[in-house]
This record gives structure tokens, C-alpha cells and sequence, in this order.
């Protein structure tokens, strides 16, 4: 069994000579942290960059972000894709202003009830906004424990996992520790045979192009820069069939993203 002592060792050494510099990584307002935890649920760090600063400047508190116009939310969320998360974002702030004067909680549990954050997400959130020592797993976590802990295994599964995250942490440092456990974590999917894909949660990310995804993500464009549209030039624009078409389209009604008003379409 490798010990805590050496794991963190480990860790450390590496992150001490590699580690990554990111906007977020500067500040400690949690509203910001929250954004950029919420870009990077599905995205890679290169792609958030950019995005990351461009929101901030557009939407630098919460209460900005909680009274602006949807369009324009999308707008710079464009190019992220799971636009989703966009509206996700803005439903989270509008509770946040109404239900907790402005401030994201602190509190694991409560984090864990608003609009588009998962356990992961608010265990990031309380050790990097908040510097609490929980244990929580995401994806280059994941190879971490499981290239040490879990050497001949396969389908390791989370719930194995946590009870080494709780031991293994830096609960003097939570946050320095996850910046560190997250950076060697990352090397270790490029270096290796990413030892995430022998856990049981692994999930590859579907191809984007000729995907549902890739027309939803058209859809959004077009009406972005001409709103309303028909449902016939959307469908043109897509290059998907109408029937394909219409499915999305009801899909994007359902998220709230869009609304069909007869043969037209418009941002909701
Ligand atoms: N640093 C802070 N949060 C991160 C995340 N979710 N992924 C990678 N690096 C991070």
C-alpha cells in the first residue's frame, strides 16, 4: 500500500517544478471560482482561458450576471459549447442575489442544491473558493489515486476512491493541495495510458462533429446574430434534416435555451 506520506511526496515534487498558472488560480473571489469551475466541467483548461477572462469582463459580479439578458450571456459563452451551463449559471446567480444576499454560500450541501453543480463541482468549489479540506473526485483526480492506489485494476470505482481523497489531503493546504493533485493528475493522462479510463465513472467525450451537439451549437449561433429566425432557414443552416432538426429544436425549448413561437424561433 503506498503510504499518504509518499503519495503527497509525490504530488508535490511534481507540482512544485510544474505548476500551471491559470486566471483563477489568482484570485479568491468565489463568484469567480465558480465561473471558471462551471467552464471547466467539460471543457480543457486551453479552451477556458480565453472565455474565462472574456465573461469576467463582461460580467464581473454575480449581480451583473444575474440581471443580464440571456443573449448576451450566450454570446460570450459561444465557442464553450453545453451552452446549457450558460443558463445554468445565470439561474445560480439570480438565487444567490435573491437567497443569499449576493454571496455563494459556503457550505458543501448548499452548494450542492443550486442550479448546475454536481458533487464534484461543489467539493471544487469549497476547497478552491473557500480553502475547506473535502474530498471530492474529478476526472485527473481520478488518475492520480488510481495510478498509485489501483496499479492491476480495472472499473475502480469513486466509491473507492473517496476514502483515500478524505485520507490523503492536505487538510492544512486543501486548496494548494488540489491545484497540485489536479496538475499531476493531467500530466499523468498525457504521459501514460490515462489511468482514468480503468475507472468505472469514465466517460470519453463523444465526436462533436456530425453530432446533435455540433447542430445545437448552430442553432444558438444563428439566432445570436439574427433573432427571429424560421425554423426553415435554422434548418438550412444546420445542414441537418427537418425531422433531426425539429428534435433539437424541442430539445433547446425544453433546456429553456430557445422558444418556438409557430414557424419562428428566437433566444428565450
Ligand atoms: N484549477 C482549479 N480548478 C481546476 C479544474 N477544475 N481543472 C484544472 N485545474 C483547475
Amino acid at each position: 500500500m503506498v503510504s499518504t506520506a509518499s503519495f503527497r511526496r509525490v504530488v508535490y515534487g511534481y507540482y512544485k517544478k510544474n505548476r500551471r498558472d491559470m486566471p483563477w488560480r489568482r484570485t479568491h473571489d468565489p463568484y469567480r471560482i465558480l465561473v471558471s469551475e462551471i467552464m471547466l466541467q467539460q471543457t480543457q483548461v486551453s479552451r477556458v482561458t480565453e472565455k474565462y477572462r472574456e465573461f469576467i469582463r463582461a460580467f464581473p459580479t454575480i449581480r451583473s450576471l444575474a440581471r443580464a439578458p440571456l443573449q448576451e450571456i450566450l454570446r460570450v459563452w459561444q465557442g464553450l459549447g453545453y451552452n446549457r451551463r450558460a443558463l445554468l449559471l445565470q439561474k445560480l446567480a439570480r438565487i444567490v442575489v435573491s437567497q443569499y444576499e449576493g454571496r455563494v454560500p459556503d457550505e458543501r450541501a448548499a452548494l450542492r442544491g443550486l442550479p448546475g453543480i454536481g458533487d464534484a463541482t461543489a467539493g471544487a468549489l469549497c476547497a478552491f473558493a473557500f480553502d475547506q479540506p473535502v474530498a471530492f473526485i474529478e476526472t485527473n483526480i481520478r488518475a492520480a489515486y488510481i495510478h498509485h492506489f489501483f496499479r492491476n485494476r480495472t472499473k475502480v470505482s469513486d466509491g473507492e476512491l473517496m476514502p483515500l481523497a478524505a485520507r490523503t489531503i492536505d487538510a492544512a493546504h486543501p486548496r494548494e493541495w488540489y491545484y497540485a493533485l489536479m496538475d499531476y493528475g493531467s500530466y499523468l493522462k498525457r504521459v501514460s495510458a490515462n489511468p482514468a479510463r480503468r475507472s468505472s465513472h469514465y466517460a470519453k467525450q463523444a465526436r462533436f462533429e456530425g453530432s446533435d451537439r455540433q447542430v445545437r451549437g448552430r442553432i444558438l449561433k444563428m439566432l445570436l446574430s439574427a433573432s427571429p429566425a424560421t425554423v426553415r432557414d435554422l434548418c438550412a443552416f444546420t445542414g441537418a434534416d427537418r425531422a433531426r432538426c425539429n428534435r433539437i429544436m424541442t430539445g433547446l425549448c425544453k433546456d429553456g435555451l430557445i422558444k418556438r413561437r409557430g414557424a419562428v424561433c428566437m433566444i428565450a
